[in-house]
């Protein structure tokens, strides 16, 4: 097989997949048409933050059986691409976290101290003791956003210096802030205005795009900025200018929205801006790590055996495969609308399985239901690491089964909870094949799972069912079909609406100033999108 690498690997890795008799071959400089060229008859492409892995790339990559990404970040890869291409991304997000914690304590000490500006004047003949008083970091409060695999690394470090930490992360528990002492704060603002140090480690998402700017830096008044995460989540300009303007004391920089960093970048004419070339994972051990994983990751996808770092493929046990297979999409439905319907932090997930299905190793229609769930959150998630990620993030996940069922010769049953409350959302198959989504928080209903779905919470009384169709009328959205199911006569009734199209705002608004009507949700099942009004 061959394995094309675009982007430096350490040799360990390299090594690893000679070894196994592939044929490996580096071009680093390789892009555009050339690299197009190079993969047509790669079996695997091996890559770290330099090369774009684009659709154009999938195209022209008939053979592909692999992405490998030698690190964690994978915002170069067109994923979607390669799912639609039947490709799987693998990445390798332990290797490095060490080091980019550590690269992460460095540039703390760095920035608090003007340990690169002391150094810079003394190169150049000037003894300038006068000139800096730092920052002790004993006592002071760390704010730390994204408590995931960096976070922790870099909150054991820095609690050791004695810090007291703060933790801005709204997918994780608080007992799992705890456990590395530090409290959970459920708003940015207030992480960053109790932090004399704050240290961001989220991933690049649509929603962490941008996230820090000119307000939240003003809420980190006197302290300092650290991002050793990606560029994009701090307003580079805002924050050239707050450093510039002291509304911040420093900040220190490994990632940038454009690597390398353009010479006109304002961060580069700050003084008390500390910035390093992507530096994070570069340390041998690092490198050796990230190396060998992926070069295993690409072995065993050739192999046909699991690929534990995939983010995109679901791993199977072939022989249980034919049985298990159509409840995986009836799981990950399950959850998607349980997720969706439940508001606040999920805490736990518990997957239930009667009848026929019982008896079958369920592991990864667990997993699927947990994909389901969590992918509303706009998570990278996939079959294989959603119960790592639930693992990671303190969300506890039970599997119980029985084979004893009332209605249905297989039934499965997600139920989310949020600490306070739950909610619980079955799903079976008709005619072995017709995947149904059959009762809804206690209720019994008989809901065809796809596309554009509205949950509408109602009183049960006249006229209320030809309100919601009226409405939706006015709005030009048709019904394919409906549900509707109630507690008692007179009491709450449910109704699950299947539509040809996706409900305007002010159709939901309109629901929702009839006061019988109780909560309206939009699920979108094709997608993660999802609307919720209460
Ligand atoms: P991770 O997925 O383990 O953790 C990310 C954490 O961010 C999770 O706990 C998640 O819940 C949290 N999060 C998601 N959205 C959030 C939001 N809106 N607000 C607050 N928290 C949010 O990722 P990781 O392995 O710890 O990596 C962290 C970052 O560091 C990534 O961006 C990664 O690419 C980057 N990284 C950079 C280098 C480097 O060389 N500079 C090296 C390694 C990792
Ligand atoms: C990563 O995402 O792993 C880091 O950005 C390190 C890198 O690959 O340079």
């Amino acid at each position: 097989m061959k394995v094309l690498v675009t982007d430096p690997i350490a040799d360990a890795g390299l090594d690893r997949l000679a070894d196994a008799g592939h044929t490996v071959e580096t071009d680093y400089e390789v892009e555009g048409d050339a690299l197009l060229e190079a993969v047509a008859d790669a079996n695997a492409l091996i890559v770290r933050s330099g090369t774009e892995v684009t659709e154009a790339v999938f195209e022209a990559a008939s053979d592909l059986v692999i992405v490998g990404r030698a690190g964690i970040g994978v915002d170069n890869i067109d994923i979607e691409a390669a799912t639609d291409h039947g490709v799987i991304v693998a990445n390798a997000p332990e290797g490095n976290v060490r080091a980019a914690a550590e690269h992460t304590v460095a540039m703390t000490f760095a920035v608090a101290r003007s340990i690169p500006q002391a150094h810079a004047r003394l190169k150049d003949g000037e003894w300038a003791k006068g000139a800096f008083l730092g920052t002790e970091l004993n006592n002071k409060t760390l704010g730390i956003v994204g408590l995931g695999r960096v976070g922790q690394e870099v909150a054991k470090r820095l609690d050791s210096l004695g810090m007291d930490l703060v933790v801005y992360d709204p997918y994780i528990s608080p007992e799992r802030a705890e456990q590395f002492g530090a409290e959970l704060v459920d708003d940015l603002h207030e992480a960053l205005a109790r932090a004399d140090v704050a240290t961001v480690h989220t991933p690049l998402l649509p929603e962490t795009e941008g996230m820090i700017g000119a307000d939240e830096l003003a809420q980190l008044e006197g302290g300092y900025l650290i991002n050793c995460a990606r560029g994009g989540i701090v307003d580079e300009e805002a924050l050239a200018a707050a450093v510039d303007d002291g509304v911040v004391a420093g900040a220190a920089l490994d990632s940038f929205a454009t690597e390398p960093l353009p010479a006109d970048s304002p961060l580069l004419d700050v003084e008390d801006v500390v910035v390093t070339p992507h530096l994070g994972a570069s340390t041998e051990a690092a490198q050796e790590n990230v190396a060998v994983d992926t070069a295993e990751a690409v072995r065993s996808a050739f192999a046909e055996e699991p690929v534990l770092t995939a983010l995109n493929a679901p791993s199977v046990d072939e022989t249980a495969f034919p049985r298990i297979e159509p409840y995986i999409d009836v799981a990950e439905t399950a959850g998607r609308v349980a997720a969706q319907l439940l508001d606040g932090r999920i805490t736990s997930v518990e997957a239930t399985y009667e009848g026929d299905i019982a008896a079958e190793d369920v592991e990864l229609v667990t997993a699927s239901a947990l994909k389901g769930v969590f992918e509303p959150l706009e998570w990278q998630v996939n079959a294989v690491n959603a119960p790592r990620l639930a693992d990671e993030r303190g969300i506890e996940v039970t599997e119980s089964k029985t084979r004893q069922t009332e209605d249905f010769q297989s039934l499965v049953r997600v139920t989310v909870h949020n600490g306070e409350e739950s909610l619980a959302v079955e799903g079976t198959l008709f005619a072995g094949d017709d995947p149904r989504i059959v009762r809804i928080d206690g209720f019994r209903v008989d809901a065809v799972p796809y596309g554009h779905t509205l949950v509408a919470r109602n009183t049960d009384e006249p006229g209320v069912i030809g309100f919601i169709g009226t409405v939706l009328g006015e709005h030009d959205v048709n019904i394919a079909g409906m549900f509707n199911a109630r507690e008692t006569q007179g009491g709450e009734a449910l109704t699950v609406y299947n539509l040809d199209q996706a409900v305007p705002e002010a159709a939901v608004e309109t629901l929702l100033d009839d006061a019988r009507i109780v909560e309206v949700t939009e699920i979108t099942l094709d997608d993660a999108g999802v609307r919720d009004a209460a």
